[in-house]
């Protein structure tokens, strides 16, 4: 797929299946290498990002191989090291987890620099200052170069919470002898997602409240279920609560509790049915205040969706996105198809408009993309997304699950 066509003003009605998420599967995909055992990962979406993590491990003569629909068969007990200063490196963000899931076991790993959406500036000096600290020593070139023989502490204090970083940083500390403690981790659930992947595997892991406990524990082959993607529930609610009504299955309550404060805020309807939330288009007519912030506060990723579903009710409405202060690719492409949006600084102010027009835009990025789809389908008339395979990044299937609710979307090769 490069360009998606769609046509917009339909209602969409259905039921979404949920896939797994992208961002905890790269963590327990990570995780699996770490153990260097036999590992059976369900629930694991199928995605760009994940192809090209596949394509990395078997470059380290890891199997690695869809097995049925979504599970994914990880079998690292005979890898081989080599350099990692490949192009694959810089297609995907995650792909610095390799640091922290092989230095301890292969000592040396030389790797390139990673890569993902290119919304803001994103660092990795709180990964460097956390390797520092365990012992690691690193040359920064063309490629990363890191070395470590042993580990020089137990006691990691993170410089600033990263979600990358805390990833890093308990697979760095898996293989220590004696009880680690990272302090100022993040608090995500796809990290709770690792640390129950690990505690299965064998090992004793903790977390308590913004500290995580590493204690020893030797690991054996397991098979374990993802949690569902956050991301894509935030996605298609909006796109029902604008459009339609929607029953997106399986969900887990509390890992969305963000969203239902969203809903509470705006009067949205939407209830719970066992393990599925219904969410139905609902007359708004309320303004939203409202902040990104840190897991469980209201995510940066669906920051750029709630801009795209604010433009649809006719209120003004403040967004403030404060973990990328330059997360705003998507505000320009909105503007093409008509939505009122003035940006200063890292705050957005959203004019609700009457009604959306179609246009040709640019998905610049993961959920730069989403947000347009949100926009396109209440659009009158027809929108031209180009670069909408970068979808396949976050989004599995997306198409199919799109038409099977009744939006009429087309791939344009
Ligand atoms: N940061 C630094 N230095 C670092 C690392 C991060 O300054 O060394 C800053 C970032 O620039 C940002 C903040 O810290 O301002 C938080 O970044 P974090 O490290 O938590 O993000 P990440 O691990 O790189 C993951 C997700 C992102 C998601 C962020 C925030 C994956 C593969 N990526 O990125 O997901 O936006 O957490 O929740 O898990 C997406 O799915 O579209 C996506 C971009």
């Amino acid at each position: 797929m490069s360009n998606l066509q769609i046509n917009g003003g339909f209602p969409l009605e259905g039921e979404v299946k949920i896939s797994g998420s992208k961002n905890a599967a790269l963590c327990l995909i990570a995780g699996a290498l770490a153990i260097q055992k036999k590992v059976i990962l369900q629930n694991i979406p199928v995605l760009t990002d994940i192809y090209n993590f596949i394509e990395i491990l078997k470059a380290l003569n890891v199997k690695c191989v869809f097995i049925d629909d979504n599970h994914l068969l990880i079998d690292s007990r005979n890898i081989v090291y080599k350099s990692l200063c490949l192009d694959e490196v810089q297609k995907f963000r995650a792909s610095y987890y390799l640091i922290g899931a092989l230095l301890p076991s292969v000592n040396h790993v030389e790797i390139n620099y990673p890569g993902g959406c290119n919304f803001s500036k994103r660092p990795i000096d709180i990964h460097l200052k956390m390797f520092e600290d365990y012992g690691c020593k690193y040359i920064a070139n063309d490629c990363l170069n890191f070395h470590f023989e042993e580990y020089k502490n137990h006691h990691i204090v993170l410089k600033n919470i990263s979600f990358g970083a805390t990833v890093n940083a308990i697979l760095m500390g898996l293989y220590a002898k004696e009880e680690v403690v990272i302090e100022n981790v993040s608090k995500e659930c796809e990290i709770d997602c690792l640390i129950s992947f690990l505690n299965t595997a064998g090992k004793n892991i903790a977390r308590e409240n913004n500290k995580i406990i590493i204690k020893e524990g030797s690991f054996h082959n397991l098979s374990f279920s993802n949690i569902p993607d956050r991301m894509e529930i935030g996605t298609f609610a909006f796109l029902a609560a604008s459009k339609g009504k929607l029953k997106l299955y399986p969900i887990i309550r509390e890992q969305i509790s963000y969203l239902e404060d969203v809903f509470q805020k705006l009067n949205i309807t939407y209830y719970f049915v066992e393990n599925s939330l219904v969410i139905e288009n609902t007359n708004v007519n309320k303004s939203l205040i409202i902040e990104t912030g840190e897991y469980p506060l209201f995510p940066t990723d669906l920051q750029p969706i709630l801009t795209a579903y604010l433009t649809t009710i006719r209120r003004i409405h403040v967004l403030k996105e404060n973990v990328y202060n330059e997360r705003f690719s998507h505000v320009e492409e909105l503007k093409k198809m008509g939505a009122v949006i003035f940006k200063e600084s890292n705050t957005l102010l959203i004019n609700g408009i009457f009604s959306l027009h179609g246009s040709i835009v640019k998905a610049k990025d993961l959920r730069c993309g989403a947000a347009l789809l949100v926009c396109a389908l209440n659009a009158e008339g027809k929108t031209i997304i180009e670069n909408a395979e970068i979808l396949y990044r976050g989004y599995e299937s997306i198409v199919k699950k799109l038409k099977a609710i009744g939006a009429q979307v087309e791939v344009i090769e």
